[in-house]
């Protein structure tokens, strides 16, 4: 299996994750296979939220997946095998080494936001049948607009724009490698790369849950992905995307 085989191209589409979804729905796509899209009219980011991304200036990208060696509990081992792909991919074309994976799976450079990861599944019986990786780096962008918090592009962060076409193929390569460690046994590697690249592990960070804003050190992440942080008070919680943010 080759990630990137076949690359179908589109200039525009509302999605590059729904059109993956209706390929697959219509059985006409394997694994391995690429979306890219010059421009979404609906790209979609986690929980809800929107994917901004100028038409052509990035990369927005969904690869098909066929994960049926693992169990659905262990999903977060396919949302690690990804975004360290994509970590690995950003220092590699840039050359910077402050590229960090925000949990659960944004990436960063130093502290701004440039590529963000939507997986999503399709479970049959105690299996996944079908997983969809989709992915949105900020590559030649220089403006965003003022909503998103803290953006940054490749260009930006290197000085100079860089060859969408190379920057796709260096991703693939890296996602092929990761997934390929996942399927043969990796997953305690892949443990050990997540938590060497996760954003503050072991910092001292101030997070907001339920309307309080605390101070608490990064301890890890349990293997359904929840985030484990320890208080000033020592207290040691769990948490879902859902009940805390960083506001670091
Ligand atoms: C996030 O950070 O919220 C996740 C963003 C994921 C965006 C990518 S762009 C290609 C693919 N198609 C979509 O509609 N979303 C993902």
């Amino acid at each position: 299996m080759k990630i990137g085989d076949p690359t179908l191209a589109l200039s525009e589409v509302d999605s590059t994750n729904l059109y993956a979804w209706r390929l697959l729905d219509e059985g006409k796509a394997k694994e391995g296979a690429v979306i890219k899209t010059a421009l979404q009219s609906k790209g979609r980011g986690m929980g809800e939220t929107t994917w901004e991304s100028e038409a052509g200036l990035n990369l927005t990208f969904s690869v098909i997946l066929k994960p049926d060696f693992l169990e659905p509990a262990r999903q977060f081992l396919l949302t690690k095998a990804i975004s360290l792909a994509i970590c690995e991919a950003v220092k590699s074309i840039t050359g910077l080494q402050r590229v960090y994976v925000k949990w659960p799976n944004d990436i960063y450079i130093e502290n701004r936001k440039v590529a963000g990861i939507l997986i999503e599944t399709r479970i049959m019986g105690n299996r996944f049948e079908w997983a969809v990786a989709g992915i949105g780096l900020n590559v030649n962008q220089e403006t965003f607009s003022r909503d998103i918090p803290n953006p940054v592009s490749l260009a930006l962060a290197t000085g100079h724009y860089h060859d969408l076409e190379k920057c796709l193929k260096k991703l693939c390569q890296s996602i092929e490698n990761k997934y390929t460690l996942l399927q043969n046994n990796g997953a305690s590697q892949l443990d050990e790369e997540y938590l060497n690249a996760l954003y503050g592990f072991g910092q001292t960070i101030p997070f907001e849950s339920k309307g309080k804003i605390f101070d608490a050190i990064i301890e890890g992440v349990t293997p359904y992905g929840k985030l484990v942080l320890t208080d000033s008070r020592r207290k040691q919680k769990e948490y879902d995307l859902k009940e805390v943010r960083f506001l670091y």
